[in-house]
């Protein structure tokens, strides 16, 4: 997928006027706001905040460690970890309206001293060899063809025994899928690849795999609750994902549980160490 199909199918503008008019709706001064109430928009991926904490929970994270969050999207996660467990947290996307939304939300929270957002390719970061002591990324992986290539750079800015955590939607069978998805608008932009695949591109940069986990129950049951509340609402709630996906966000996201509740996609971890040196 080129650069120019990923920032098109993502790109929103107005997204903080919206953000702060979706919060000023529910009563809530922008300025003011907590990061649970950024919560049901800044985490972009299935099971929000409850999946940021389980993969926090998997990076042995502690105060000051330097951690990069690869495909940040609002910041959502980033802030998360920065306010949770006190890291330094960078961020890197390739939508710039997605950087700019980061760092107003981010002004919002009054967390600029321990994040940062940056536009740029997974593919080619802007940071030093061996800069962070944590990886994470979540969700983004379905756009990246070049799973090896994303990994060499991901290894390359990561110091040696730093741990990595990917959080996305992978294939547990064959088949097509529907489109368009919440990542993509049609199969020439959705590279959605089996665990095995990422395992062996992470271990072909230099990765060890520590732990995976098949994430598809726990989707399916998220999805359940959230039909589950939305039967009880009348409408869509002032802040939450639709703002990022537009107005087909309805069929983006009907067409991914769709696939998910058929068995053919799923959301799946895997964490993996940087051993010392890199494989020749
Ligand atoms: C579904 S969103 C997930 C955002 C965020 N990780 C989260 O969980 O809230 C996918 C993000 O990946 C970013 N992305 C896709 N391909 C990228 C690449 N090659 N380099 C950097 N970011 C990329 C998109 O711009 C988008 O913000």
């Amino acid at each position: 997928m080129s650069s120019d199909s990923v920032t098109t199918h993502y790109a929103r503008t107005g997204l903080s006027e919206a953000i702060r008019a979706g919060l000023e709706s529910r009563g809530i001064d922008p300025t003011r706001a907590t990061i649970d109430d950024l919560g049901p928009v800044d985490e972009f991926h299935v099971g929000g905040r409850a999946a940021s904490r389980e993969l926090a929970e998997h990076l042995d994270l502690a105060p000051d460690l330097a951690v990069i969050d690869v495909g940040c999207g609002l910041g959502g996660p980033a802030r998360f970890l920065a306010h949770e467990y006190g890291c330094r947290v960078s961020g890197i996307d390739l939508t710039p309206e997605y950087i700019d939304t980061a760092r107003t939300l981010t002004e919002w929270l009054e967390l600029g001293d321990a994040v940062d957002f940056h536009v740029g390719s997974a593919l080619e970061m802007p940071f030093d060899d061996a800069s962070f002591d944590r990886g994470l990324m979540v969700h983004v992986g379905m756009n990246i063809a070049d799973k090896r290539s994303l990994f060499q750079d991901v290894a390359r800015v990561l110091r040696p025994g730093g741990v990595f955590g990917v959080y996305d939607i992978m294939r547990r069978a064959e088949g097509p899928l529907t489109f368009p998805v919440p990542w993509a608008g049609g199969s020439e932009s959705s590279f959605v690849e089996k665990p095995e695949i990422y395992a062996e591109a992470l271990e072909a940069a230099g990765f060890e795999i520590i732990e995976e986990r098949d994430r598809h129950a726990f989707a399916i049951e998220f999805f359940d609750a959230r039909r589950a509340r939305q039967e009880q609402m009348d409408g869509l709630p002032p802040v939450g994902l639709h703002l990022l996906m537009g107005e087909s966000a309805p069929t983006k996201l009907g067409n991914m549980v769709k696939s998910l509740r058929a068995g053919a996609i799923g959301p799946y971890e895997i964490y993996a160490r940087k051993v010392s040196h890199q494989p020749s």
